[in-house]
C-alpha cells in the first residue's frame, strides 16, 4: 500500500458548506511511542475505541475566500489550535487539492472535561478528517464508503498518529504487522470481529483524573525522545512481538494473560519516558498509589480490574461486564477516587 491511493482528485467544484461530524477517543492496549518521518509509527499498536469521550466538530467552509482558519473550542477562540490546523491543511493539500481554496470556521467541543488531561487530539483530528471527507465527496463526487473511511483514517494520522484508530469502532490496529491482515502504517484497520472472544466485547474504561491540566511534556516531544533512547529498538521489537500473544489472547478470552500484557505495555511506555534523555516522569504519586491498590485488590478478590495509562498521570481502569462489575465499581468509588485531584472520574465503555 502506498500513499498514491490517497492523492486527491484534481477535478472539483467547490461551494460554501457547513458540515458536522463527531469522533470518539481511543485508548491503546499495545502502545505507539516513537515514529519516523511523515507520521510512520515505529511499531504497530492496537486500541479500544471509547463510546462517550468524543469531539463534536462543525466545519464551515467559505468558498473563494483567501485561505484562513479560525477555531473555537467550546465557544472560545483558540488561536494556537487554528495555527496547528492551518499548518495541517497545508500539509495535506496533495490529498485534498481544494483544501486551500477557502476560509474555515471550525467549532469544536469535547464531551469530556477540557482540563481533564484526556487526550483530545485523537477525537479532535478524527472529527476534522471526517468533516474534510464529507466536503471532499461533495466537491469531487462520491467515493465508496469504505474508501472514504480509510482516507479519513489516513488524513487523521497526518494530524495526530493515534487519531487514525478513532475512525473505527471496537478494537483497531494501526501499523503493519503480519498478525493482522491488511494492517498498514498509513491508516488503521478494524481488528476482525470474529477473532475477538465475547469477554472482550463488553468492557468498561473509567478514567481516574489523577492530575488535571497541561502535561509537562507533550507527546510530540515524547515521540521525538525515542530517537535517542538507547532502549528504543528493543521496545519497538517487543511491541511487534506482543501482537503474537495478543492475537491468541483475544481469540481464547484468557483474561489473566490479557491483564498481564496490557499492564506491561502501560508500564513500558512510562519506563521509556524515564529512560529518555532528558528523562521525564508523567505519573504522579496518585498514579502509583492507584496501581498498588489495584494489584492488592486483584490479589485479594481475584476480580478482573486492571489498568492502562496514556502519556499522562491519569489511570484508565479497565474491567469487563461479567457480573463482577458492581463490586469493582464500589471499590473504585470507595478506595481509588480519593487519589484523584478533584474526585474526577470519566465513566466510559468500549464502543463495539
Ligand atoms: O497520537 P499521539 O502523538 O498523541 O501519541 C499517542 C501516544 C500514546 O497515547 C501514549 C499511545 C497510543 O498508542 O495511543
Amino acid at each position: 500500500m502506498t500513499t498514491q491511493e490517497f492523492i486527491g482528485n484534481p477535478n472539483f467544484t467547490i461551494q460554501s458548506q457547513t458540515v458536522s461530524e463527531s469522533c470518539p477517543s481511543n485508548i491503546a492496549l499495545i502502545k505507539y511511542w516513537g515514529k519516523y518521518e511523515n507520521q510512520i509509527p515505529a511499531n504497530p499498536s492496537i486500541s479500544y475505541t471509547l463510546n462517550h469521550c468524543k469531539t463534536n466538530t462543525s466545519m464551515e467552509f467559505v468558498a473563494a475566500e483567501p485561505f484562513s482558519v479560525q477555531t473555537f473550542l467550546a465557544g472560545n477562540v483558540e488561536v494556537k489550535f487554528a495555527e496547528k490546523i492551518e499548518k495541517y491543511f497545508k500539509n495535506i493539500e496533495q490529498y485534498l487539492p481544494w483544501i486551500l481554496k477557502g476560509k474555515y470556521i471550525i467549532r469544536t467541543e469535547n464531551t469530556f472535561p477540557h482540563s481533564s488531561g484526556i487526550a483530545s487530539s485523537a477525537s479532535g483530528f478524527g472529527a476534522i478528517a471526517k468533516c474534510l471527507m464529507v466536503l471532499d465527496e461533495m466537491f469531487t463526487g462520491k467515493t465508496s464508503e469504505e474508501g472514504s473511511l480509510r482516507k479519513a483514517s489516513f488524513l487523521a494520522r497526518l494530524g495526530s498518529g493515534s487519531a487514525c484508530r478513532s475512525l473505527y469502532n471496537g478494537l483497531v490496529v494501526w501499523g503493519e504487522t503480519d498478525e493482522v491482515e491488511n494492517s498498514s502504517d498509513l491508516f488503521a484497520v478494524p481488528y476482525p470481529d470474529h477473532e475477538i472472544h465475547d469477554t472482550f466485547k463488553s468492557f468498561n474504561d473509567w478514567v481516574l483524573l489523577i492530575h488535571e491540566g497541561q502535561k509537562s511534556v507533550s507527546s510530540t516531544v515524547g515521540h521525538g525522545l525515542m530517537k535517542t533512547n538507547p532502549y528504543a529498538e528493543r521496545r519497538f521489537q517487543e511491541a511487534r512481538e506482543n501482537f503474537v500473544p495478543m492475537k491468541e489472547i483475544l481469540k481464547s478470552g484468557n483474561m489473566d494473560q490479557f491483564i498481564k500484557l496490557v499492564e506491561h505495555e502501560a508500564l513500558t511506555l512510562h519506563a521509556m519516558m524515564m529512560m529518555s534523555d532528558p528523562a521525564f516522569i508523567l505519573m504522579r504519586t496518585g498514579t502509583l498509589e492507584v496501581i498498588n491498590k489495584i494489584w492488592d485488590f486483584r490479589k485479594e478478590t481475584g476480580l478482573s480490574l486492571f489498568f492502562t495509562l496514556d502519556a499522562g498521570a491519569n489511570v484508565h481502569l479497565l474491567f469487563p461486564n461479567n457480573g463482577t462489575e458492581d463490586k469493582i465499581k464500589t471499590f473504585i468509588e470507595e478506595e481509588l477516587l480519593q487519589h484523584t485531584q478533584k474526585n474526577g472520574v470519566v465513566k466510559d465503555v468500549m464502543r463495539f
